[in-house]
């Protein structure tokens, strides 16, 4: 397969593309309700520290890969790997990636079709004046209604995979250009609202004031799966916005700058969440109802709630759009290196996704007493192990075929940034990200 010759016409479209990844469900749903769930500050402390001592350096390793290929993750990896006279059968790792982004993009897909129905209902003014039994008791029909979930998850994957079908500068690059910007705006409107609530001082003793009695090992798990699924790190999708990043750009600069949006986003989304939960009177470990069942409710009794609760879910929606975009892109780029023009192999692909999402919709109606694993269905499957356990082997393979395999100028020259800086960046991903991410999974699975 030969070289793309694809790039992000500018330094600041390749940051916002990969922001656009990173900030998504992970940040605005997962992140408020698993922090919820594990006691606040605590868990965020160990996110935090997961994201600068892995997430971070591992995400300079994908994308460095990337670029130094220069073609879709899996020939990118058969390629530095023979270059470097190792086995190609790294190509592998990206047939993982791929295995991987498929699943998340399935149950994402079905998750981001629920924003477009909660955007859609909060505009209607739905929730005004409804008790929590009352949203709760409606949320669950929508649950048991296959038929408006696979709309909303139709539609959804419509526009990702339309997106990505017109290409990276037609398509990626200009729906993130305009949509990052628009995004942390709204997120800043509904912050600066929730400082005005009542809730805003319990939101914020909440979130950083630790108690650590609460870490156990799952917590770890949990933690350090979390801190790869909001960079987007793992499953080689961005080592695919990596093969189209300009040659003249600091990479670690860029990831940097990532790493702090994408922190910044789930601080701003907790405490807009957690403020107006806590104004209420509400339970901030409600669990992923938290942003379907306690924030409508939540917002309902505030002054102009339907609005501020529209914003809310238009933000989720921006959010999981551009990140979609990004698990696509791996999947179709690979048929695209097999030849497949772009347009088919966005089809192709967007319908294979629509199949499995089909089966995570059903796994809330029809299928949902149906175990495929560990007593999990479809839906629960798709939506813990990929992100728990395919993300930090992936990461932790990617990571070490930066630190072991690739020679060290390639590296070096792919990463640009003088020799200190290098062997500072290689060192700690050999001796601190790799044993770390080890010692966690390893704890975990026992
Ligand atoms: N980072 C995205 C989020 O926080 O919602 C999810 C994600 C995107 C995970 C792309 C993995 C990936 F490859």
């Amino acid at each position: 397969m030969n070289e793309t010759l694809e790039r992000w016409s500018s330094r600041r479209a390749f940051i916002l593309a990969v922001t656009g990844a990173a900030v998504g469900l992970g940040n605005i749903w997962r992140f408020p309700y698993i922090t919820g769930e594990n006691g606040g500050a605590a868990f965020l402390l160990l996110y935090v520290a997961f994201v600068l001592l892995l997430g971070l350096p591992v995400m300079m390793a994908e994308i460095l890969i990337g670029r130094a290929g220069r073609r879709s993750p899996a020939a990118s990896l058969a390629y530095l790997a023979g270059q470097a006279g190792r086995s190609k059968q790294w190509w592998w790792l990206g047939v993982f990636g791929a295995f991987t982004v498929f699943c998340i993009l399935s149950f994402y897909s079905v998750v981001s079709g629920w924003s477009i129905e909660f955007l859609v209902s909060s505009i209607n003014g739905e929730f005004v004046g409804k008790t929590a039994a009352e949203v709760g008791t409606s949320f669950d029909a929508f649950l048991a209604n296959p038929r408006l979930m696979t709309f909303n998850h139709t539609l959804f994957l419509i526009m990702t995979m339309g997106v990505v079908a017109s290409g990276v500068s037609r398509g990626l690059e200009r729906l993130n250009n305009l949509l990052m910007p628009l995004l942390y705006l709204l997120l800043l409107v509904l912050a600066g609202y929730a400082v005005t609530t009542s809730g805003f001082g319990r939101a914020l003793s909440w979130m950083f004031r630790p108690d650590f009695s609460a870490v156990t090992p799952m917590v770890l798990v949990q933690a350090m799966g979390h801190a790869f699924f909001t960079l987007a790190v793992g499953a080689c999708a961005l080592m695919a916005y990596g093969a189209y990043m300009p040659e003249n750009q600091s990479l670690p600069r860029a990831a940097v700058a990532v790493a702090v949006l994408d922190i910044s986003v789930a601080l701003l989304a907790g405490i807009a969440i957690f403020s107006v939960v806590f104004a209420q009177g509400l339970d901030p470990s409600e669990g992923p109802g938290l942003m379907f069942v306690t924030l409508p409710v939540a917002f309902s009794n505030l002054p102009f709630g339907s609005l501020w609760l529209s914003l809310f879910f238009l933000l989720l929606l921006l959010a999981t759009w551009t990140s979609s975009i990004n698990l696509a892109e791996p999947m179709v780029a690979t048929l695209q290196g097999w030849g497949l023009r772009r347009g088919y192999a966005a089809t192709l692909i967007g319908t294979l996704v629509w199949l499995a999402g089909f089966a995570c919709v059903l796994s809330f109606s029809t299928i949902s007493e149906v175990d495929i694993l560990f007593g999990m269905n479809v839906f629960a499957l798709f939506s813990t192990i990929p992100p728990e356990v395919f993300l930090p082997v992936g990461g932790l393979l990617i990571a070490f075929f930066a630190a072991w395999v690739m020679p060290e100028s390639a590296a070096q020259d792919a990463l640009g940034i003088g020799k200190t800086g290098f062997q500072l960046w290689r060192q700690l991903l050999r001796w601190v990200s790799i044993p770390l991410t080890l010692v966690v999974l390893v704890s975990g699975l026992l």
